[in-house]
């Protein structure tokens, strides 16, 4: 079942964040999944003034991130890593020994990718895993086409995807070519999944996600099919769907 969330734009940080509070409260030591990105900004930090205001309590989590661009270091502001710790980690007691990360300058990427595998599914999966999505629909590094049964891997960044990235990176020519990321089925495991969308740039792929065919051409659109999937979107991202109008809704 799919609960949907529309948020006014000054709650959407909050009202994720407030979820993703719950999960920890509920489970201290919850194995969650994160995403870099600009949707998730604010909401990481979002999340760090819960621990500054209220003593939410990272000692016991564990944390897997989806992805990293490969040949970047963690030391590049550009990374994923990096703007984790600045956005989060670094604001929050999080344990050092917990946080897991894709090396994107692993020599050995495929022990780099299967050992990432086997590390989540020692620590018992992911409790909850959030997720941003691109304007052409893809989750972490997936990208149209990416066949519903992959794990995680190397793969090449969609044109898009490219343009997308050129601010953060300051040129298209800047954004590497490839990533690291968490595949399709190694996301459909996580135990919940929470979906973050914002702006109108995201309306018609969230239209898509939501309501169009389950299709690789369009990745995200397998959540469709997961048990526990929570989507949060501020009114824009929420402009094209049929249950725009209500504040809350449910989709069996
Ligand atoms: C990148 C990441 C994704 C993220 C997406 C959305 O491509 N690999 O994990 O969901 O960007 O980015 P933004 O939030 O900036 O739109």
């Amino acid at each position: 079942m799919m609960k949907l969330i529309t948020a006014e734009p000054s709650d959407f940080d909050r009202t994720a964040a407030e979820i993703v509070a719950e999960q920890i409260r509920h489970k201290p030591d919850s194995v969650l999944g994160f995403a870099t990105g600009s949707t998730t900004v604010q909401f990481h930090r979002e999340l760090a003034a819960l621990h500054v205001r209220e003593g939410l309590d990272f000692s016991l989590i564990s944390s897997f991130n989806l992805d990293e661009y490969r040949g970047i270091s963690a030391a590049d502001p550009e990374s994923c890593r990096y703007r984790m710790e600045e956005q989060l980690f670094a604001k929050i007691n999080i344990t050092r020994n917990r946080i897991y990360f894709l090396d994107g300058l692993a020599e050995d990427m495929d022990q780099e990718c299967s050992e990432y595998e086997r590390q989540i599914e020692r620590l018992g999966g992911i409790d909850l895993q959030v997720l941003g999505i691109g304007t052409n629909g893809h989750i972490a590094f997936n990208e149209p086409g990416t066949p519903f049964h992959t794990d995680t891997r190397v793969v090449d960044i969609a044109k898009q995807t490219i343009q997308d990235k050129s601010l953060l990176f300051g040129s298209e020519s800047n954004v590497p070519r490839q990533g690291v990321t968490m595949g399709i089925r190694s996301i459909m495991h996580a135990k919940s999944i929470l979906l973050l969308a914002k702006g109108a740039a995201k309306a018609g792929i969230i239209h898509q996600t939501l309501y169009g065919p389950v299709t690789e051409q369009v990745p995200a659109s397998i959540l469709q099919l997961h048990p526990q999937l929570t989507v949060v979107l501020d009114k824009e991202a929420a402009s094209e769907l049929p249950l725009h109008a209500s504040s809350i809704g449910e989709k069996g």
